[in-house]
């Protein structure tokens, strides 16, 4: 944590969701939801260090600590476990509204994330849903009804960083943006292969005609050059 206040970041993130086995087995990630009281020290050590180094590094701002979690492991077991969490008061609880044992699968439960708020309700943690956002008004509306500070998007933000805006890009737009993503991953992994990027690119195609050929053209591409290629045989109307 205290790194974090080092290299200026705004607040530090704590992960006790990630369902991968690996890091469930090390008591990371979802693991925590097993550990409870490890769980509560963890976030308690943080902002132990985080209070300290706010001072010993005299920063002036707020620091955010958040967690970001599930509702339970094999089933939801919000009252329990995000009520041990909130006894630890961090800032921001973030709950993507499945068990670990679901990983990905069947729908986010939403009723659980409505649990988390009510519990969070005379507290000073703020809590924010997630799981299935698909649109800026379905964000809204999860907020509205749920009582929340906001909620997070994931999958449907991949190839369409328009959804936190609420707007339908253009073809050109699309394509404009699906260039500079390029460009930013070349300059952020200099050295790391372009194919990475092709998975990302085929999210970007869409909703014009032959977008499912371009996207297969995609699925090729080993530079930045083969992206402008395909890109330019095709005819933008807007
Ligand atoms: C490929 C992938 C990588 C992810 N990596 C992280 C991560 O590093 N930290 C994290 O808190 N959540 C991570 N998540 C989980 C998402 O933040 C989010 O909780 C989940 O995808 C459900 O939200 P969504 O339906 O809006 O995608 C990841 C999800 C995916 C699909």
């Amino acid at each position: 944590a205290q790194i974090a206040l080092e290299k200026g970041f705004d607040g530090v993130d704590i992960n006790m969701g990630c369902p991968d086995k690996s890091v469930f087995n090390r008591s990371g990630g979802a693991g925590l939801i097993l550990q409870p009281k490890l769980a509560k020290e963890i976030i308690l050590s943080v902002k132990k260090a985080i209070k300290e180094g706010i001072k010993k590094l005299n920063i002036k701002k707020d620091i955010t600590i958040s967690v970001k979690t599930r509702t339970g492991y094999k089933i939801p077991e919000t009252k329990e476990w995000i009520g041990s969490l909130l006894e630890a008061e961090p800032n921001v609880i973030c709950i993507h509204a499945r068990t670990f044992a679901q990983k990905y699968s069947g729908l986010a439960d939403w009723s659980q994330i409505g649990i988390a708020a009510d519990l969070a309700k005379n507290t000073k943690t703020k809590i924010f849903g997630n799981g299935d956002i698909k649109s800026r008004q379905q964000a809204l509306e999860r907020i509205k009804e749920y009582n929340l500070a906001g909620v997070l998007i994931g999958r449907g933000a991949l190839g369409n960083p328009w959804i936190f805006k609420g707007i339908i890009p253009t073809t050109e737009e699309r394509f404009m943006v699906l260039l500079e993503h390029c460009k930013k991953f070349t300059e952020f992994f200099p050295t790391a292969d372009l194919s990475i990027m092709r998975k990302h690119l085929a999210w970007y195609v869409k909703d014009f005609p032959h977008a499912a050929e371009v996207r297969n053209e995609l699925m090729q591409i080993n530079s930045i050059d083969d992206v402008k290629k395909i890109l330019s045989r095709i005819q933008v109307v807007p």
